[in-house]
């Protein structure tokens, strides 16, 4: 049973505040449940550990710099999360599809950009705010419809680059890459990283921060350059900054071995007793992994079907047993019909799931996936 009251930031959330009867609403049980859980506050957890060597950069390289945010609620406007942050009225972030909406104002962040005008417009220059962000998704071992993110926020005057004989774009972008290379260091140790040129509507220019890790290179952070229009409307016309969003799950399967983004979730005393405070870089020693099991499902699609609605059904009825959702096949049909066959596996992370157990949710899936997809099942 999941608590009806929660307190986050100071804030008294009830469930009806959150799961509102109103027709934007999108958001399930699952996660409302996750709402409030706050892992980035637990000193002896991976996502809090993380957190707070990631402060211990920040304090060795800006002594008495950053301030520090990590219990600002998670429920904001649509202004905050998308407007503030120039994100462009047609922009897919904006969809149903892909952020959870309370109603037609107000979201569950999909991002910590979410709080950046809010911060630099009372007069904050130098920043990191950490919180819990949401998003409807595919079913992965690296994706989670709840994860979390560290956003960091540096403002410079002209001061800072006139000096140096860049122009302060240059200036700004130059030490934004010094800072975050830095910051990997501080974490991995001597590790293998590359830059990427990507497009955030916040930023300009815009690049990714790329790791090599089990031979992959996987993406743990999106930055740049604010752009100006942030700065003006927060009265700040004279000065540049840089902004970065990372995602710590994604850094802390790295840093501690952590093979399945669900783990972080469990309560599971043989995965929590393996972590202490301070501790970063302990290598998670993975309890027997117990044996996944494969189910097909196939059916005609329409036109308003969309992957995360089918990852949020089989949330909704196997929560954190469904481990990965697969298309394996597609196909369309001489009369334009086109057929999906999907590939779920289902996995414990802590015990043997029972051949029943598995054909129940099974059977659940396909008969919500018919009535509320509407497709059709072949
Ligand atoms: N908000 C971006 C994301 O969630 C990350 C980001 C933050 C990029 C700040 C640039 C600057 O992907």
């Amino acid at each position: 049973p999941v608590a009806s009251v929660l307190e986050l930031g100071g804030v008294k959330i009830g469930r009806e505040d959150v799961m509102r009867d109103d027709p934007t609403n999108n958001v399930p049980d699952t996660i409302f449940s996750k709402l409030g859980m706050q892992l980035h506050r637990r000193d002896q957890h991976p996502i809090g550990i993380l957190k707070n060597a990631i402060y211990e950069y920040f304090d060795t390289s800006y002594p008495n710099k950053f301030d520090k945010f990590d219990d600002l609620c998670p429920i904001v406007t649509v202004k905050q999360n998308f407007d503030d942050v120039l994100v462009p009225a047609d922009h897919v972030s904006r969809s149903y599809n892909d952020t959870y909406y309370i109603d037609a104002q107000s979201v569950l962040r999909c991002h910590t950009s979410a709080h950046q005008a809010e911060l630099l417009r009372r007069g904050h220059t130098h920043f990191l705010v950490t919180g819990d962000v949401y998003r409807r998704d595919s079913i992965d071992s690296t994706h989670y419809p709840v994860f979390h993110q560290m956003e960091g926020v540096r403002v410079f005057s002209p001061d800072d680059w006139e000096a140096s004989g860049v122009d302060a774009t240059s200036y700004a972008a130059e030490d934004l890459k010094k800072c975050l290379e830095g910051l990997a260091n501080h974490l991995f140790g001597a590790v293998e990283m590359r830059w990427i040129d990507t497009y955030f509507p916040f930023t300009n220019p815009s690049f990714e921060l790329e790791i090599y890790f089990q031979e992959k290179w996987l993406e743990v952070l999106g930055c740049g350059v604010t752009e100006q229009e942030i700065l003006k409307r927060s009265g700040k016309t004279n000065n540049v900054a840089w902004a970065f969003g990372l995602g710590l799950e994604r850094l802390a399967m790295v840093l501690f071995d952590i093979p399945d983004i669900r783990l972080f979730w469990s309560n599971d005393e043989r995965f929590t007793s393996q972590f202490s405070k301070g501790q970063l870089g302990i290598k998670f020693k993975p309890f027997s992994k117990y044996p996944p099991c494969y189910k097909d499902i196939s059916f005609w699609i329409n036109e308003s079907f969309t992957e995360n609605n089918l990852c949020e059904v089989v949330r909704g009825i196997a929560g954190d047993l469904a481990e990965e959702v697969l298309l394996i096949d597609n196909f369309t049909n001489k009369k334009g019909m086109t057929s999906h066959c999907y590939r779920i596996a289902y996995r414990s992370m802590e015990r043997s799931l029972t051949d029943d157990e598995i054909n129940e949710l099974q059977w659940n899936v396909r008969e919500q996936v018919q009535s509320k997809l509407n497709v059709v099942l072949r």
